[in-house]
């Protein structure tokens, strides 16, 4: 499991035991979860919406949600960890998510990677040094007929070639 020491957050709450998570984010996610009719079945929801605002899960924000929802941290390590779509470590500000399901792969994705390592001069699970890209790959998304597929933030760029890529790194 990873340590607290991987956290960003600095100057934030002073809650005994709840790190220093920013306090506007930490009660954002407290009025979320006050709205929902019952934590039970929730943790997910309560995972998404806490990574759309921290934009990760490290272990800060996993103690955090664990007491929050009333499951231990290994429990929600669990889920975390399970899900692709939650990420321990940093994004950069517009992640890059690339499938690399069959189709998409057969598609040539892996060269769409290579073309996204090459201009951004980071691996997979980096984030670029401005902190603006991190490259990801996925596994099937369920959009084959689009393949290959990816996502930079919310928005979906489908049937992506290799010459593409530099095009799309340059609307950012
Ligand atoms: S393999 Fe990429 S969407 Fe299915």
């Amino acid at each position: 499991m990873q340590t607290g020491s991987t956290c960003q957050f600095t100057g934030g709450c002073t809650t005994p035991g709840r790190s220093t998570l920013p306090p506007t984010l930490c009660q954002e996610l407290d009025d979320f979860v006050a709205d929902l009719p019952t934590r039970e079945g929730h943790l997910v929801t309560v995972l998404h919406k806490a990574q759309q605002l921290f934009g990760y899960l490290p272990r800060e924000v996993q103690q955090y949600v664990a007491d929050l929802m009333g499951v231990s941290l290994a429990k929600v390590y669990g889920v975390a960890s399970f899900y692709t779509f939650f990420s321990m470590v940093p994004k950069g500000k517009y992640p890059i998510s690339i499938c690399m399901g069959t189709a998409c792969y057969v598609k040539q994705a892996h060269k769409v990677v290579d073309a996204f390592k090459d201009i951004l001069g980071v691996e997979i699970g980096q984030v670029t040094s401005d902190g603006k890209f991190s490259i990801d790959v996925l596994r099937c998304v369920g959009a084959c007929a689009l393949a290959p597929i990816l996502t930079v933030g919310e928005k979906v760029y489908a049937h992506v070639t290799p010459d593409q890529v530099k095009e799309i790194v340059a609307e950012y």
